[in-house]
């Protein structure tokens, strides 16, 4: 079929064929399909939609337009999990949860990403660790889960390349938000990596890309389903995003704060729900308990004994980080030369958070990318940040700023305290775990 006509079916409502979206995807991959023409199919999926089949279809042909991994020969002694999260603020829940499923059992090939908008990305965390190497080849890659149990990588050239051609085009022709988009785009990259089981961690609220429960849980399910057509059992949980998950948000303080957790310092209880509730699900989608409650114990014992960060030491010395990082992070984080408190202008119990102005402090800081090409400073960010319920008195910092210099800490500053609603009266804070699927 003529691109063109293919393109003109979806724009007048008409269901693909397989075969016409298999052929569509080659050529988008090959190069022989114009941009305009990719962001023409774009926006009529954007605006149409797709039937489930359409979208199985199309994940399909995404993943199987690259690579696809094999874990077969390895004779791995566990099952081969990952998590994804739809993105957020002071969201490091990967960093914590690879190594603790590693260390229950699971093997983590997790590919992950940038930063995009005003979410922080795992990929730019693990980036502020010195000679930590995010792009390996596919044979360190798999040696790397197999000896440590985890890797955290970024998406190469060979992974899914139809998906980093499509999804570079949607990023500039606001054609992002499409939940059949972000369902192929997302799980072609999850199935080329070979894994046996996936949880998707669905975010929801001001913090999200997906602002409404309502369209929360029509991307779960559409991730879930689609997943399990395509032969990857899959559950999602949908988790709040009206607030930081974490009191930090910034590369190379989500890392420290991260490896503080996996050492002991467990002081954030809504950081320690959703990990938990993540990888519960993970654990018994790859057979490794047979309850939950068997499941959370497992977790907790591995923290405990300090085998998840012994896990997290391991992957990052073998994907040449510095060999004692997790003993002394604070020898090889970059820090900012400025930090400056933001004191509350008034007492009372932290009601409200605009997140998403807190991550694009961050971005503003140097911390996230303004155009594609940018490069970031680690060092800069938020710390201390007051979370949800919690009572702050006048004076008492909400949030310490890191920045490169004066003023831009002071222009921050007055964006982070923006971003705060404090009210008398201690208000009623939503669930974390907000609904699951699968
Ligand atoms: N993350 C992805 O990998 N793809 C999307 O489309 C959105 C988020």
């Amino acid at each position: 079929m003529l691109a063109q006509e293919f393109i003109r079916a979806k724009r007048d409502g008409a269901v693909l064929a397989p075969d016409d979206i298999k052929a569509f995807i080659g050529a988008l991959t090959d190069g022989s399909l114009s941009e305009g023409q990719a962001a023409a199919f774009a926006m009529a999926v954007f605006f149409r939609g797709l039937e489930q089949g359409e979208t199985v279809a199309l994940t399909r042909a995404m993943a199987q337009s690259g690579d696809m991994m094999d874990w077969s020969h390895l004779n791995l002694p566990g099952p081969v999990l990952d998590k994804h999260s739809t993105g957020g603020v002071g969201d490091n829940v990967s960093l914590m949860l690879a190594p603790l499923v590693a260390a229950c059992g699971g093997f983590v090939p997790m590919i992950s990403g940038r930063g995009l908008g005003h979410t922080g990305g795992t990929l730019d965390k693990l980036d502020a660790i010195p000679g930590y190497n995010s792009r390996p080849d596919a044979e360190h890659f798999k040696r790397v889960v197999r000896d440590a149990g985890a890797a955290i990588i970024g998406q190469t050239k060979r992974l899914a390349p139809a998906d980093q051609r499509l999804y570079a085009i949607r990023d500039v022709t606001a054609t992002v938000e499409s939940i059949p988009l972000i369902t192929a785009s997302i799980l072609s990259k999850k199935l080329a990596a070979g894994l046996q089981g996936l949880v998707m961690d669905v975010k929801s609220g001001n913090g999200a890309f997906m602002p409404t429960l309502e369209r929360a849980e029509a991307l779960a399910a559409s991730i879930v389903d689609v997943a399990k057509a395509c032969g990857l059992p899959a559950a999602a949980l949908i988790t709040n995003m009206d607030a930081p998950l974490a009191p930090v948000a910034g590369n190379a303080l989500e890392v420290s704060q991260a490896v503080a957790w996996l050492k002991g310092a467990r002081e954030d209880a809504r950081l320690r729900e959703v990990v938990m509730a993540v990888g519960v699900r993970m654990l018994r989608l790859g057979a490794l308990a047979a309850s939950d409650e068997e499941a959370a114990e497992k977790l907790a014992k591995a923290l405990d004994s300090g085998a998840a960060a012994e896990r997290f030491a391991r992957m990052v010395a073998a994907l040449g980080g510095p060999g004692d990082f997790v003993e002394r992070p604070e020898k090889y984080l970059p820090v900012a030369p400025v930090q400056l408190s933001v004191p509350a202008v008034q007492a009372g119990f932290v009601d409200a958070i605009a997140t998403r102005a807190l991550g694009l402090v961050v971005v503003e800081l140097g911390g996230g990318r303004r155009r594609a090409e940018d490069s970031i400073d680690a060092a800069v960010g938020l710390s201390g940040l007051a979370l949800p319920g919690q009572f702050v008195e006048r004076g008492a910092p909400l949030a310490l700023v890191h920045a490169r210099d004066r003023a831009t800490a002071e222009a921050a500053g007055a964006r982070v305290l923006q971003a705060y609603q404090l009210s008398a009266k201690a208000g009623a804070q939503p669930p974390l775990i907000m609904a699951s699927r699968g």
